[in-house]
């Protein structure tokens, strides 16, 4: 089935054939219009404009709230499964905002490889830069996608230049554009020894696909306006010479990426590109666990909550906890044993997330992504298995950059609002902490937008209007170490002590200065910026 070596060759093809990804983008580099040709290649979707009339994360404030609005929408677009030629792929969305960045870290834990879209007229943005990071943090494999190749780009060679230079990885072009601007004609697929002619009537029109015999093939010229034709034998000369063949090696253990030129509205590059998933794409790998690490191919099912998402309807206040499988072969009514709680977990109904739609998932393999509908049993970073005490490790809650104390605009429903914050805290939308000393909760988060989008999912979904007020707290530090030395810490401190919704110790900041003081009165303490989550 694959047309390259596997590094995991002992998979049953059920999960050979599975691939697990996220696309990585600045904002407008076409993710959105990328993920519609996607689902439309894959049959998920019958026509463009389907999942842009969904409206995926829009960048104002007002789309969000809308976008808040629309859960049940933009929920399903949270992960995707369709097939693709023999392959099964499953693409999980990363909300796009960076205000939303812990939220990605955690979906990147998910997921096997990342495509990273750039703009062709823009190369690496900042938030392009932030995400990849994330991805090296784990060693992720990364494909590479230069978009909008029909308007005017950058040169070819600057926008590898700047990818190796600024994100330190090997490039090696898959393709190669032909023209530029107006003037792109399409690409050189350099792994097949293909022309692919760009379609500019017809956007839904896959490209027309002309095999070439070499580069003194006749067929070239025949198909390349002359004064094209030569600058790009040059620059693929140049390009063979000075760049790096693709190594599948390399590929998987993140330190090179092959890169596609297309243009995404135009349908052209990304059957090449969906080509590179499938075939140079990384198979389910090894889920890093304690006390061991999880392989697909085990035969026991075991799984993990990267995501939890509440009230996607608020009629009912339902919960879907998203669960990575990271091995075996799930049914659906299996008993899965929760493994924080020891307790067994009949999933009876869990989903598949289908493009527009989710329906009963009735079996998933090491890979897929599902959903458990539940009620609150299940949080981020709980493992399921068939009974053995292991949890995927390295799913990590941030320390929250910005504080601010919340209050409920009716007094009398002081109660009504602790259940609604304890509740995004579970779903990791925000940090809940109560304050050892006084009365109500300082909510922490990464990025400002979260607040408002907090504020009014708080009103939306409990009918209960708050408002979020400057803290003396500026940051937030869990407390670690013996339980001698900490108490005597939170004696001392009690107005800096609060617990999150965990019951675990965290020091409240004044002042940075606040946080060497400790370090440096109380040598037997750490204080630390993450937490795992389990
Ligand atoms: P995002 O999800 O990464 O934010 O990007 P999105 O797909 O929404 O694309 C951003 C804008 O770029 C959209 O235009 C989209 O149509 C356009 N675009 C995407 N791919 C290409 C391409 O290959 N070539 C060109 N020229 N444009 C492309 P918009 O005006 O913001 O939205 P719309 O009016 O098209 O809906």
């Amino acid at each position: 089935m694959l047309d390259t070596a596997s590094n995991r060759p002992e998979l049953p093809s059920e999960i050979a054939r599975r691939r697990t990804f996220a696309i990585i983008s600045h904002p407008d580099a076409g993710k959105t219009t990328l993920t519609e040709k996607f689902l439309l290649y894959g049959g998920a979707i019958q026509m463009a404009g389907q999942v842009r009339a969904k409206g995926e994360a829009r960048r104002t404030r007002s789309d969000f709230m809308q976008m808040e609005k629309d859960r049940g929408i933009s929920v399903s677009a949270s992960a995707m499964s369709f097939d693709y030629g023999t392959f099964r792929f499953n693409l999980v969305d990363t909300p796009g905002h960076s205000d939303f960045s812990e939220d990605t870290y955690r979906t990147l834990t998910a997921v096997d490889a990342a495509v990273m879209v750039i703009d062709g007229a823009k190369g690496v943005e900042s938030q392009t830069q932030k995400l990849f990071e994330v991805c090296r943090l784990r060693d992720l494999p990364i494909l590479t996608f230069c978009n909008k190749m029909d308007r005017e780009s950058r040169e070819i060679f600057d926008i590898i230049d700047e990818i190796q230079e600024n994100l330190a990885i090997d490039v090696t072009p898959a393709s190669w554009p032909i023209g530029v601007g107006r003037d792109f004609v399409g690409t050189y697929d350099i792994l097949h020894d293909r022309l692919e002619l760009m379609d500019r009537a017809d956007r839904n029109k896959v490209a027309e696909s002309i095999e070439i015999n070499g580069l003194d093939d006749p067929k070239l010229a025949e198909h390349v306006p002359a004064h094209l034709l030569e600058t790009f034998l040059e620059e693929l000369e140049m390009a063979r010479e000075l760049l790096p063949a693709l190594d599948r090696q390399a590929l998987l253990d993140g330190t090179m990426t092959p890169i596609w030129f297309g243009s995404a509205i135009n349908s052209f590059g990304v059957k090449e590109l969906m080509d590179g998933i499938a075939n140079f794409g990384p198979e389910p790998q090894v889920q890093v666990a304690q006390p061991r690490d999880i392989a697909p191919e085990e035969k026991k099912v075991a799984g993990f909550v990267f995501k939890v998402q509440a009230n996607m309807d608020p009629k009912h206040r339902d919960r879907v906890a998203f669960v990575r499988m990271a091995s075996g072969h799930f049914k659906r009514g299996m008993k899965l044993t929760h493994v924080r709680t020891k307790k067994p977990m009949a999933i009876s109904n869990p989903v598949l997330f289908l493009a527009s739609d989710r329906e009963l998932a009735e079996e998933a393999w090491a890979g897929d992504i599902i959903g458990i509908p539940n009620h609150g049993q299940l949080r981020i970073g709980d493992t399921l298995t068939e009974g053995e005490a292991l949890r995927v490790s390295g799913i990590p809650s941030f320390a929250p950059e910005l504080l601010q104390s919340v209050r409920a605009g009716d007094p009398l429903k002081s109660k009504h609002l602790e259940k609604a914050l304890m509740q995004f805290a579970e779903e990791g939308a925000a940090k809940v902490f109560k304050p050892s000393v006084g009365s109500g909760f300082i909510v922490g988060v990464v990025g400002p937008l979260q607040f408002e989008v907090l504020a009014s999912r708080i009103e939306m979904e409990y009918g209960l209007p708050v408002r979020f007020e400057q803290s003396q707290f500026t940051s937030a530090r869990w407390v670690a170490g013996d339980k001698q030395a900490i108490d005597k810490f939170t004696a001392a401190n009690s107005q800096h002590i609060a617990h999150d919704h965990d019951g675990d110790i965290v020091y409240l900041t004044r002042l940075k200065w606040d946080i060497d003081r400790v370090e440096r009165d109380y040598p037997d303490l750490k204080l630390t910026s993450t937490k795992e989550m389990m």
